[in-house]
């Protein structure tokens, strides 16, 4: 029993984003979500024994159904932050990554986060890339867009000067569809580290952050971690 006094159902229904790659996304080939969460989630679902169905939606969406008992569990890249932590619970953290600022490959003025003044920094609405952006100094406008790949868009067209975005997603868009066309700059900008999060007081996440740890110490998180981000 949790200490909201429920019990963990045999069934479980498990939120996670339409949209961020490596980590989940759509394979048109097979109609199935894929990605680096989605293994990790099979895998703690296997150890816990437990059966799930997975319910996409928009990363917004989330920490509201995970408030209102629509959602068991969310697993999305999902930072864990103080204000996060307020309405919903985490389990220990499983990916360290950081926000990275993306430009066009011609770019020159951009080299840091120094350089943003007086530009148009285009993000995906709801996330700490959104917070971060909205923080800076002397900005011409931030753009949220719902998906980030409208805001990876509106850099290529020239309607925004940069991205600001997490560095795993980045560094991913970097390598494929964006390849040749756009360029990560500066440090990172802000440690971040991913949790998956429960609606308060859930008894489903001490299990599920305890299978997360078995799987860090028996070399599956380690096999999947290869899989999708190399070495
Ligand atoms: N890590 C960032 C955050 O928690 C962005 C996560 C976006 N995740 C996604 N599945 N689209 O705000």
């Amino acid at each position: 029993k949790g200490s909201d006094g429920s019990e963990v159902p045999e069934k479980i229904t498990i939120g996670t984003d339409t949209s961020f790659v490596p980590f989940e996304f759509l394979n048109q080939d097979t109609g199935e979500y894929e990605g680096f969460d989605i293994d990790l989630v099979k895998a703690i679902a296997e150890k816990i024994g437990i059966e799930y169905e997975l319910k996409p939606m928009d990363f917004n969406g989330l920490i509201p159904a995970l408030q209102t008992g629509n959602l068991d569990m969310a697993i999305a890249g999902m930072t864990i932050t103080d204000e996060r932590k307020k309405v919903v619970d985490f389990t220990r953290p499983y990916y360290d990554a950081g926000l990275y600022i993306l430009v066009r490959s011609d770019e020159k003025s951009i080299k840091g986060v120094e350089d943003l003044k007086g530009k148009v920094v285009a993000t995906k609405q709801g996330t700490t890339s959104f917070n971060y952006a909205s923080k800076l100094d002397g900005l011409k406008e931030v753009r949220p867009f719902p998906n980030i790949d409208q805001a990876y868009m509106e850099l290529e067209k020239g309607s925004a000067d940069a991205v600001i975005y997490d560095s795993p997603n980045v560094l991913y868009y970097i390598k494929t569809k964006g390849k040749g066309k756009v360029k990560a700059v500066g440090d990172l900008l802000q440690a971040e580290s991913y949790g998956i999060a429960f609606p308060k007081g859930s008894p489903l996440r001490d299990k599920v952050d305890e299978a997360l740890g078995e799987l860090m110490e028996d070399g599956t998180y380690e096999k999947l971690y290869v899989k999708w981000f190399g070495q």
